[in-house]
């Protein structure tokens, strides 16, 4: 008697629905402009307050599977000075973006016997991260791909990253993600660049239901079409580069790569700057006595071949999870590369031989740096002050963009 009555509380709470939650909101900037969004556990989207009045939020997509909430957005006219939810305020886009925070590469890496130590904040420090960027006030934060890492058990007892949830889910999502970007996604709307860890063979699910900030398609999409944002005076195109292989992409892959790279090129206007999750041009490491350069991103440096100039100001990616500056003697975009938010760090890139070359183009000037590490630009008329922050060692670096030269003589 006593085991059923036992057996049957079991039973109850098991079926019996969890506390509804309503998440707090995030903004994602895309180029029909600014949405709000959040999800929740209740039977309908909740509503939002514009200055004086509020409306419902529609729904994006319901709960399916291992995602328990109906994700929820509106989308932020320009006209609304102040947003609210719940009673707390919604960062709204500025009219004028003078600081932004760009920063990639956050998730805590399981995948097989390789384990971060996710519950260790000095192993693992996205949340640091996140805090520390939101207290430089940032008008805009750009998030340059892969959030999604915890793939698959926490593989053996004294990892640090014990009970960690896994897998292509909310759990995972919400480990990796939202709970620790919290006070960033507080501070300021983002621009959020998918990464591979976000394509259809990964986390492709979870970044159409969240992040992604166009509609969303019935199914997951290997490929998207770039867009351009106007943020505030500064302009920006997204190059979504989920699936380029780093290394020996078939034809079929580089053919459809390059008339995405043409209209992303098409969009730019004077001081765009290209955001792709994937570097554009850059070396992954020197290999061998000669210190060759390993060029990456192969796929994307084929499929731009013959296409002419690059218009951008500068390309800003992750992927590779450390800084590095690519500066060129001839009329390109540096390339800037922000991977260390989190995700357990790369090796150094190391010295390479003189005078080497990056997609023919001889490099002028090359920073690389080590660390859990974010960037912050600050705009003075037509140039931009960026100051690398180390968590652990403050400021390290200041560089500066202008033209086409992103220069850290320091
Ligand atoms: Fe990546």
């Amino acid at each position: 008697m006593r085991m059923a009555a036992t057996m049957l509380a079991g039973l109850l709470a098991a079926v019996a629905p969890a506390a509804a939650e309503t998440l707090a909101p995030w903004v994602v900037l895309g180029p029909a402009g600014a949405v709000v969004r959040t999800a929740t556990t209740e039977a309908e989207c909740p509503r939002i307050r514009y200055d004086d009045f509020d409306r419902p939020m529609q729904v994006r997509v319901g709960p399916w599977d291992a995602y328990p909430h109906t994700v929820c957005e509106a989308p932020l006219p320009k006209v609304v000075q102040r947003v609210s939810f719940a009673g707390r305020p919604v960062p709204v886009p500025k009219a004028e973006v003078r600081r932004v925070v760009i920063l990639g590469d956050t998730g805590c890496r399981i995948r097989g016997i390789f384990a971060q130590a996710c519950n260790d904040p000095t192993q693992w420090p996205f949340a640091r991260m996140a805090a520390a960027a939101a207290a430089l006030a940032p008008d805009l934060v750009i998030h340059v791909g892969d959030y999604h890492y915890r793939e698959s058990p926490c593989p053996m007892p004294g990892a640090g990253c014990e009970g960690s949830p896994y897998g292509y889910n909310w759990g995972a999502w919400r480990a990796d993600f939202f709970d620790p970007a919290r006070p960033l996604l507080d501070a300021a709307p983002w621009v959020m660049v998918r990464g591979n860890h976000e394509d259809c063979r990964r986390a492709g699910q979870g970044w159409y239901r969240y992040l992604e900030p166009r509609a969303r398609p019935v199914d997951c999409e290997a490929f998207t079409e770039p867009y351009r944002i106007a943020a505030g005076g500064l302009d920006l195109v997204v190059l979504d580069s989920a699936h380029a292989l780093d290394r020996a992409p078939p034809p079929p892959l580089v053919d459809r790569y390059r008339p995405q790279i043409a209209a992303a090129r098409a969009m730019a206007k004077p001081g765009s700057w290209l955001l792709v999750h994937h570097p554009h041009y850059a070396v992954f490491r020197f290999d061998g006595p000669e210190r060759r350069p390993v060029e990456t991103n192969a796929t994307l440096l084929a499929a731009a071949d013959g296409l002419g100039d690059d218009p951008f100001a500068v390309v800003f990616s992750g992927h590779i999870h450390r800084f590095d500056v690519f500066r060129f003697a001839g009329d390109r975009p540096s390339q800037v590369i922000v991977g260390g938010g989190g995700t357990a760090i790369d090796p150094g890139l190391g010295d390479g031989p003189d005078g080497f070359r990056i997609a023919g183009m001889p490099v002028a000037e090359r920073v690389s740096d080590k660390g859990f590490q974010f960037l912050l630009l600050e705009r003075e008329g037509a140039v931009w002050h960026a100051t690398l922050h180390d968590l652990d060692r403050g400021p390290v670096r200041r560089c500066r963009l202008e033209g086409k030269s992103f220069s850290c003589p320091s």
